[in-house]
C-alpha cells in the first residue's frame, strides 16, 4: 500500500522541486488527480464551481464534509487539505477547534486551511498546538469579497503589501505547515517566500513560490471564469458540449440506442 503524504512531507519541501497542488471536489476527479499531485485541496471554491453560488460566503461545514469524504475515498497518495468555510473559524478559537476537529474526523483529511488575516493567527496556533495541521492563505482572500468589493489583486500599495507580508510571517510563526499566497505581484510573492520557512503555494502569485495551485475546473476549461492567472490546459466545456450535442442528435434521429446497445429476449424454453 502507498503511504499518503501528510503535512510534514509537504513542509520539508521548502525550496525544492515545486509542490504540485490542485483543487478536488468529487471522487472521480480526485482519483485522476491523485496520480499527478502532491496535494489536493477540497477548496471552498466548490461553492461557486460545483454549487453555483456567487461567492464562497454561503458554503457550509456540511458541504465541505461531504466533498471531503468523496475526495478521500478515491485518492490514495496525495495529501488532502479541506478548507474551513466562512463562519466556521473566525470567532473563538474553541469554536474553530470544534469545527476543524469535525472536518478532520468525518473526512479523514490530513489538514485544514484557513484564510489567515491577522485576527486568525491566534486560532492557527491554537489548532496546531492541539494536533490539527493548518495551511494558511494570504493575499487575495475570497471569503473577504463582501468587504473588499470583488476579487482583486492584492498588495499593490505599499501599506497593504506590508500588511500581507506581516500576516504571512505571523501565520508561519503560528505553526502553519504551508501558505497559499493568492493574487499578489511577483515581488511580494518572492518576498513572502523568502521571509517564511514553510512552503508557499502560489495562485496568481508567480513562479517564485515553492509550489502552485489552480482551481481544477478553471484549468480544465470546465468552469467558465478565467482570471489572468489561470492557464487553460483543457477545454472540457467544449468537449462536453460536443458530446451532448451528438447524443441529442442521435436520440432525435433514432440512431441511439443501436443494435449493440439493446437487450434481446431469451428464446422461449421448449
Ligand atoms: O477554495 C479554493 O479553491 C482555494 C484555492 C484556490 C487556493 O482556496
Ligand atoms: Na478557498
Amino acid at each position: 500500500t502507498v503511504r499518503r503524504l501528510a503535512a510534514p512531507d509537504i513542509a520539508v519541501r521548502k525550496g525544492g522541486v515545486p509542490i504540485v497542488c490542485l483543487t478536488a471536489y468529487t471522487a472521480p476527479m480526485a482519483e485522476l488527480l491523485d496520480d499527478h499531485c502532491d496535494l489536493l485541496l477540497v477548496g471552498d471554491s466548490l461553492g461557486m464551481v460545483v454549487h453555483g453560488l456567487p461567492n464562497t460566503v454561503g458554503v457550509t461545514l456540511e458541504m465541505m464534509i461531504l466533498h471531503g469524504q468523496a475526495v478521500m475515498r478515491t485518492s490514495r497518495k496525495a495529501m488532502v487539505v479541506v478548507d474551513m468555510p466562512f463562519g466556521s473559524y473566525e470567532g473563538a478559537p474553541e469554536v474553530a477547534y470544534a469545527n476543524a476537529a469535525r472536518l478532520m474526523k468525518e473526512t479523514g483529511a490530513q489538514a485544514v486551511k484557513v484564510e489567515s488575516g491577522e485576527t486568525v493567527v491566534e486560532t492557527v496556533e491554537y489548532l496546531v498546538k492541539r494536533g490539527i495541521p493548518v495551511m494558511g492563505h494570504v493575499g487575495l482572500r475570497p471569503q473577504a469579497v463582501l468587504v473588499d468589493g470583488g476579487f482583486k489583486a492584492k498588495g499593490r500599495e505599499v501599506e497593504e503589501r506590508a500588511r500581507i507580508l506581516s500576516e504571512a510571517k505571523a501565520t508561519a510563526a503560528a505553526g502553519a505547515f504551508a501558505l497559499v499566497v493568492e493574487g499578489v505581484a511577483e515581488g511580494l510573492a518572492r518576498e513572502i517566500t523568502q521571509a517564511v520557512d514553510v512552503p508557499t503555494i502560489g495562485i496568481g502569485a508567480s513562479a517564485g513560490c515553492d509550489g502552485q495551485i489552480l482551481v481544477t475546473d478553471d484549468m480544465l476549461g470546465l468552469f467558465d471564469w478565467t482570471p489572468k492567472f489561470v492557464r487553460r490546459y483543457g477545454d472540457l466545456r467544449g468537449e462536453i458540449s460536443k458530446a451532448v450535442a451528438a447524443y441529442a442528435a442521435d436520440v432525435r434521429d433514432r440512431k441511439f440506442p443501436g443494435p449493440a446497445e439493446i437487450y434481446f429476449a431469451k428464446a422461449a424454453n421448449t
